[in-house]
């Protein structure tokens, strides 16, 4: 696989600073040199530009800090686009959440792709249902068509075929939703596999049934992850930490299930935060995450076909 890391050192769309060293922790793991060692050819296309708060004003504080954020999204709808195009797998390191709505956004340009959304939160506010009017809580809402048409149309004609058929859109070990959040994913239609359906089936069957909503796409499926999926034990480096998180097992049987389907187009790791981390814990364990997703296995290639 050709696959193209794109650094996003953006924290504005966070509650809590430091996200936006997300990208060194991560490079720092070894990300790059575990990929080459895997047989993946690495192109590191370094980070984009991204604004640092203390030199802006907030703005509209339902929605704050959204110009800024826009600019970064913009250019990285265009990276990830552009690395769709030429057949490469983008792997887009966070950085917050908000810019799930840039990547997603580039990888569905003319694209019809479904989404894997790997989150202890649904993402899925509105300015007006949102609690804390940061836009990292509301990027797979702009995604299906709900909330600002600011951050539904980012740029105007550049993101107007991006949209995402809700119906292909899976949210996985989701755990935390605003009361008005859960009433949205109920109306646009998302299928939300929360941890209480982890707990009755497993992860096996409950990520079997994600990757066949997400696979119905024509081009395939993009994956998000968000590091706060996983329990606050095993990745405290976190902003917005919930408990009874996915276990490192699970997390990495749905990274080998994503992988064994062969039809995940990009991947985002979100949400490392080294202020809050503990001795880069939170970074090694989404580079491990993301060497499962792109085809390290401990010992088989590949499984005997499961029913994916
Ligand atoms: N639901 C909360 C909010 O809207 C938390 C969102 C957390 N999102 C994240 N990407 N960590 O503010
Ligand atoms: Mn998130
Ligand atoms: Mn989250
Ligand atoms: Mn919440």
């Amino acid at each position: 696989m050709l696959i193209d890391l794109i650094g996003v050192p953006l924290d504005l769309g966070a509650g809590r600073r430091g996200v936006d060293m997300g990208p060194s922790a991560i490079r720092y793991a070894g990300l790059r040199s575990q990929l080459e060692e895997l047989g993946h050819t690495v192109i590191d296309r370094g980070n984009l530009t991204a604004s640092i708060a203390e030199t802006l004003p907030v703005g509209d504080l339902t929605l704050r800090y959204f110009e800024p954020i826009r600019d970064t999204l913009i250019q990285l709808a265009s990276e990830v686009d552009q690395s769709c195009s030429q057949g490469h797998v983008p792997v887009v390191l966070g950085g917050d959440h908000s810019l799930g709505l840039g990547s997603v956004s580039g990888a569905a340009h003319n694209r019809d792709i479904g989404v894997l959304w790997i989150d202890a939160h649904g993402d899925f506010n509105i300015p007006s249902t949102s609690p804390s009017g940061n836009i990292h809580g509301m990027p797979l809402a702009a995604l299906c068509g709900y909330g600002d048409e600011r951050l539904i149309h980012l740029s105007g004609q550049r993101l107007a075929n991006s949209m995402i058929n809700p119906h292909r859109v899976a949210l996985v070990a989701v755990r935390d939703l605003d009361p008005e959040e859960r009433q949205l994913l109920t109306e646009a239609g998302v299928q939300v596999f929360a941890t209480e359906y982890i707990d009755r089936y497993g992860m096996y069957e409950t990520m079997v049934r994600a990757i066949s909503v997400a696979n119905q796409a024509r081009d395939g499926f993009y994956v998000s992850f968000d590091l706060d999926v996983l329990d606050p034990a095993v990745a405290p480096g976190v902003g917005t930490p919930v408990p009874g998180g996915l276990t490192y097992r699970e997390a990495h049987l749905a990274a080998e299930l994503i992988a064994e389907s062969g039809r995940m187009i990009g991947l985002d790791i979100v949400e490392v935060n080294p202020i809050l981390d503990d001795r880069n814990r939170t970074a090694t364990v989404a580079v491990e995450i993301a060497l499962s997703t792109l085809g390290k296995r401990v010992w088989h290639k590949q499984h005997p076909r499961t029913a994916l």
